[in-house]
């Protein structure tokens, strides 16, 4: 091995950039690996100045830097284009020999792909058609499957954990319920550790459908006690009993769908029906953006540096992971075959229930 890629996919996550320069020193201080940069996910493999070498230098002062110096594609499947013939009829259609062409022609004996599930379904396509390649665990979801956690989840969870403190004040001031709505897609880990963390008094996660009445209760309750005002944490993702997840933007072959709105939904429900004044706040891109943590960038060190010993090891399409404290590797089917979820019997969802914070489920 003498040359190795490097590639941010997917949405950015706070420790991404502690990522890069760890693969950068690792490569070059322990193996003496070129290593290249590629911009904008894969896209750089087809831009002009896409794929640039990484040096010391580039590298010197980024580590306590949010978003990625490579730049991020969040569109969806990079190896599927789809075209409209002339007769009208719409094509899609299979590109992965191209890339794994292009790889080839640049001389990349391996790659370093960082990214949550859709960045490492791409590794492991990658991997099946022959390129040398290692999965790094993103994202601020916390939803990968195969490590106990990712880098830029502490981060997400201190910034929506700090918007609950500002919130309970102003909450109390004027009497109102609060609602967070927080990102997280299909897992409410976002929601329910910050909610722990923020002191919410109902947390509503995609894991657990929620009723209408049981937060209602809640709210009500809190206000024969003497306690005017509510906070609640939301997921995207959340939904209730028997009812529907609320998305901005359906998904396609190419673009998965975008969740959001069902803070407000709640919101409605809990005005009109609990008689309490309400607002919503969507906390948003504010999760994602920013300086990581002390332990997001640690972790993202460990995993960086990790991921260049695996390459040199040849332990091709696996994915770095945090278990306890030691790192290890999985193999990246694996990860793909169980994405994770909040257990529902685990011990935030029974410390949040021992606390009194509604989950939505009790009838
Ligand atoms: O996966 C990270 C995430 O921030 C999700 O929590 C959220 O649903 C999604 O990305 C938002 O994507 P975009 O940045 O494309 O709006």
């Amino acid at each position: 091995m003498r040359r190795i890629g490097i590639s941010t996919g997917g949405g950015d996550a706070p420790g991404l950039n502690a990522v890069i320069r760890a693969v950068c020193k690792t490569a070059i201080n322990e193996y003496g690996y070129e290593v290249f940069g590629i911009r904008n996910g894969l896209d750089g493999l087809f831009e002009p100045g896409g794929v640039f070498p990484l040096s010391h230098e580039d590298v010197r002062g980024i580590l306590p830097q949010g978003g990625t110096i490579l730049g991020a594609a969040n569109r969806g499947n990079p190896f599927v284009r789809k075209s409209t013939r002339e007769d009208g009829e719409v094509v899609i259609e299979d590109i992965t020999e191209k890339y794994i062409d292009r790889i080839k022609l640049l001389g990349l004996d391996a790659l370093v792909l960082i990214g949550g599930d859709g960045t490492l379904k791409i590794a492991h396509d990658l991997w099946k058609h022959g390129i040398n390649v290692v999965g790094v665990p993103k994202t601020i979801d916390n939803d990968v499957g195969g490590t106990d956690v990712t880098f830029g989840f502490d981060t997400a969870v201190n910034i929506a954990s700090e918007a609950f403190d500002r919130l309970h004040t102003t909450a109390e001031s004027h009497h109102r319920v609060m609602i967070l709505e927080l990102m997280g897609r299909d897992a409410g880990f976002i929601a329910l550790h910050a909610g722990i963390s923020g002191g919410a008094d109902v947390i509503l996660i995609p894991e657990i459908p929620f009723m209408f009445e049981a937060v209602c209760r809640k709210v009500q309750e809190r206000i024969a006690r003497g306690s005017k005002f509510s906070i609640i944490s939301v997921a995207e993702g959340a939904h209730p009993h028997g009812g529907q997840k609320v998305y901005k933007r359906a998904g396609d072959e190419l673009y998965v769908a975008r969740l959001g709105g069902i803070g407000q939904v709640v919101g409605k429900f809990v005005e009109s029906i609990c008689g309490a004044e309400t607002r919503v706040t969507v906390l948003g891109h504010l999760q994602r953006g920013g300086t990581p943590t002390a332990f997001d960038r640690w972790l993202a060190t460990c995993f960086g540096s990790e991921a260049v010993r695996m390459l040199a090891q040849g332990k091709y399409g696996r994915m770095v992971a945090l278990r306890g404290r030691k790192l290890t590797s999985v193999k990246l089917e694996e990860v793909l075959a169980a994405p994770k979820r909040v257990d529902i019997n685990g011990d935030s969802v029974q410390t949040a229930r021992a606390l009194g914070i509604v989950l939505g489920d009790e009838a």
